[in-house]
C-alpha cells in the first residue's frame, strides 16, 4: 500500500490506473474535489474523470481502491457476459462480432483517442462493417458500411427511430425538444412540418432567397475590403467572415432581422452580437461534447458531478435568457404591425399550441443548425481548392463558361456540375457530421444479418461509410472527379453525409445552396492559395469535423 495517493502524471494521451492506495490519502483528494467516492460495500472505489481537452471522449481516468473492488467488478462483468451469451436469440441469427475490451470499462479506454470516428473506422478493418463495443455498462453497435447504414435508416427504421442522448445533450436539447434530437413521435412530426414549411422546405427556401443573396454580397464585400487593407502575403481568416454571415442569415430567417445588440432582462445585461453568437452557438456546440462519466455508468447516476452539471446548466440558462429576450422583442415588433417573412412570425400565428419552452427550442434549432455544418463544409472545400490549384482552375473555367461576366447565382448551379462534385466530395472526405447522433434500438432487430437486441445503442459511423474501400477508390484522396463519372445528376445519398430515410437531414437543400454559391463566388472573384505547408495539418475538433485551426489563405482578386 502506498502512504500517499500518488497523483499520476497524465499527458494528453495517457491513461492512469492506481489500485491499492491508502484510504486516508484518497479521502484527502476527495475533500479537495479531485476524486469522487463511490460506496461499494466493503471496498472503497474512488473515481476521477478528468477532461484534458474538449474533444477527447475520456482522456484520463484514475481508479483507486482495494483489489477487492476489482474482483467485485470482474464478478459482475462475468455475470453480465454469461447472461448475454446465454440469453435466447428469437431469430437464431448470430450475434454482432465484439471488439474485445476490459472488464467494467469495456472498450471505453480504447476510445480515449480524440476522434472516435477514426478509431471506429480502424476497427472496421479488423472486425468488419458491423461490430459491437461496450462503453462502460452499455452496449453499442457500430456500423461503418453504406449498405448496412441504409438498412438501419430505412428497412429497420421502426425499431431504431429513437435517440439516445448524453447527459449534456439531454439538458441542452431540453430533453429532446428539437426536431433533430427528438424521438420519432408526434412532437417530432409536428415541429418538422413547421420547420420545413417555414424555413427549410423548397418553397420556404425560395422565400428566403433574398437572405442568401444578402449573405453572398456581404461576404464578397468583406473579402474585397480585406484585400484593400491587407499587407502583402497577409492571409484572410475565412471562418471569421463566413461564420458571422451565416449567423446573420440564420437570424434573418428565424427572427426576421439580424441582431446587433440585445438587452437580456433575465441576466440584467446588454449583449453585443459576438456575445449573442457565443451564447446561442459556440457554447452549446462545445457543451454538446462535454463528457459526463455517468453517461457510461448509468447505474451511478445518483452520484453528483457538480462541475459538469454547473457548466451545462449555465449554458442552458444563458441561452434561454437570450432566446426569451429575442422572442419578447419580436413579439413587440409583430404587435406593432411590422410583419416579416420569418419563422417566429410563422410560429406565433400557425403554431399557437406550442408551449413557451417548445417555442424557444423551435426557434433556436435553425439558428444553431444553420451556423455550423455549412461553415464546416465550405471551409474544408476552400482549403482543398487552395491546396489543389489545378482543380481550382478547372472550376474557375467552368464558372467563366457558364456565367460569363455575370456573378454566379443559384440559377447557374444546375449547369455547374463541377461545383456540385466539389461539394459532394468535400462532404465525403471530410464528413461534417462524422457519427450520426446516437440512435436507440427499442425492440429486437436485425442488421447486416446479425441479431441486435433491444436496448443497444447504434452509432452509424458516416466517416467510416465514406472511407469504405470497396465503394471508393483511394478513399483518403480528395478527388471531385469521382462524382463526374456518370452523366446523371449527383445522388444526395451517395455519401451518406446527410443521413438517410425518414430522419434524413432537413437542411440539406439550404446547406447545398449556400455552400455551392459561396464556393463559386469566392473562386470567381479570387484566386486562393495556402501560404505554407503548416496548413497541411488537418486535425479536427468538435461534434462536427471543424478544422482545428481556421483556414488561412492568401487571396488575390481575379482580373
Ligand atoms: C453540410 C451541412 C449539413 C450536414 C452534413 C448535415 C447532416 C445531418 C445529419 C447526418 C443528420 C442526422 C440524420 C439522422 O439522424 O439520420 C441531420 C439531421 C438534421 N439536420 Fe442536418 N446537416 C447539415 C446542415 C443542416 C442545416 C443547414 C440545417 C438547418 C438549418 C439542418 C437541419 C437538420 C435537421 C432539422 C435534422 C433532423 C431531421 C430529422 O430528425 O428528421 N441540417 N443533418
Amino acid at each position: 500500500m502506498e502512504d500517499k495517493a500518488e497523483r499520476v502524471a497524465l499527458s494528453d494521451d495517457e491513461l492512469a490506473i492506481r489500485i491499492g492506495s491508502k484510504k486516508s490519502a484518497m479521502e484527502d483528494l476527495c475533500r479537495k474535489g479531485e476524486v469522487q467516492r463511490i460506496p461499494t460495500g466493503h471496498t472503497h472505489l474512488y473515481l476521477s474523470f478528468r477532461r484534458q481537452n474538449k474533444t477527447g471522449m475520456v482522456t484520463a481516468i484514475t481508479i483507486v481502491g482495494t483489489t477487492v473492488a476489482l474482483l467485485v467488478a470482474l464478478f459482475f462483468w462475468y455475470l453480465r457476459s454469461y447472461a448475454s451469451n446465454h440469453s435466447r436469440r428469437p431469430n437464431n441469427l448470430p450475434r454482432v462480432p465484439e471488439v474485445p475490451g476490459v472488464p467494467l470499462f469495456g472498450n471505453l479506454l480504447q476510445l480515449k483517442e480524440k476522434k472516435p470516428y477514426m478509431t471506429f473506422t480502424k476497427w472496421a478493418e479488423t472486425y468488419g462493417p458491423i461490430y459491437s463495443i461496450r462503453t462502460g455498462s452499455t452496449s453499442m453497435v457500430v456500423v461503418s458500411s453504406n449498405e448496412i447504414a441504409k438498412e438501419a435508416f430505412v428497412t429497420r427504421f421502426q425499431s431504431i427511430s429513437t435517440r439516445k442522448l448524453s447527459n449534456a445533450l439531454k439538458v441542452l436539447t431540453a430533453d429532446k425538444t428539437m426536431v433533430a434530437m427528438s424521438d420519432y413521435d408526434d412532437f417530432h412530426k409536428t415541429v418538422k412540418r413547421h420547420i420545413l414549411t417555414s424555413v427549410l422546405g423548397p418553397n420556404a427556401q425560395k422565400k428566403h432567397r433574398v437572405h442568401r443573396d444578402i449573405m453572398m454580397e456581404n461576404m464578397s464585400n468583406q473579402l474585397h475590403a480585406f484585400i484593400k487593407n491587407a499587407h502583402e502575403q497577409e492571409e484572410v481568416d475565412l471562418r471569421k467572415i463566413f461564420q458571422s454571415e451565416l449567423f446573420g442569415l440564420a437570424m434573418r430567417q428565424t427572427m426576421g432581422k439580424d441582431v446587433e445588440s440585445l438587452y437580456v432582462e433575465d441576466l440584467k445585461t446588454t449583449m453585443n452580437r459576438d456575445e449573442i453568437f457565443r451564447v446561442l452557438v459556440v457554447d452549446p456546440m462545445m457543451g454538446s461534447i462535454e463528457v459526463d462519466w455517468r453517461d457510461f455508468f448509468p447505474y451511478l447516476k445518483w452520484i453528483p458531478n457538480k462541475k459538469f452539471e454547473n457548466t451545462i446548466q449555465q449554458m442552458y440558462i444563458r441561452r434561454e435568457a437570450v432566446m426569451k429576450a429575442l422572442i419578447k422583442e419580436h413579439k413587440r415588433r409583430i404587435a406593432s404591425g411590422e410583419k416579416l417573412n420569418s419563422y417566429i412570425d410563422y410560429l406565433l400565428s400557425e403554431a399557437q399550441t406550442l408551449t413557451d419552452l417548445q417555442l424557444i427550442m423551435s426557434l433556436w434549432e435553425p439558428i444553431i443548425e444553420t451556423s455550423d455544418t455549412t461553415m464546416v463544409t465550405t471551409e474544408w472545400a476552400m482549403y482543398e481548392l487552395a491546396k489543389n490549384p489545378k482543380i481550382q482552375d478547372r472550376l474557375f473555367r467552368e464558372i467563366q463558361n457558364v456565367c460569363g461576366s455575370d456573378k454566379i447565382t443559384e440559377e447557374h448551379l444546375s449547369q455547374l456540375r463541377y461545383i456540385s462534385a466539389i461539394f459532394h466530395e468535400t462532404l465525403r472526405r471530410h464528413s461534417p457530421v462524422p457519427i450520426i447522433p446516437l440512435r436507440h434500438v427499442h425492440e429486437d432487430t436485425v442488421l447486416g444479418g446479425y441479431h441486435v437486441p433491444a436496448g443497444t445503442e447504434l452509432a452509424v459511423n458516416i466517416y467510416g461509410c465514406n472511407m469504405e474501400r470497396n465503394m471508393w477508390e483511394n478513399p483518403n484522396e480528395w478527388n471531385p472527379e469521382r462524382f463526374m463519372e456518370d452523366n446523371e445528376t449527383i445522388d444526395f445519398h451517395r455519401t451518406m453525409a446527410f443521413g438517410g430515410g425518414k430522419r434524413m437531414c432537413a437542411g440539406s437543400l439550404q446547406a447545398m445552396l449556400i455552400s455551392c454559391v459561396s464556393i463559386g463566388r469566392m473562386v470567381q472573384e479570387f484566386e486562393w492559395k495556402l501560404k505554407d505547408k503548416a496548413q497541411e495539418d488537418i486535425n479536427t475538433i468538435g461534434l462536427t469535423t471543424q478544422m482545428l485551426r481556421p483556414l488561412r489563405a492568401i487571396i488575390k482578386p481575379r482580373d
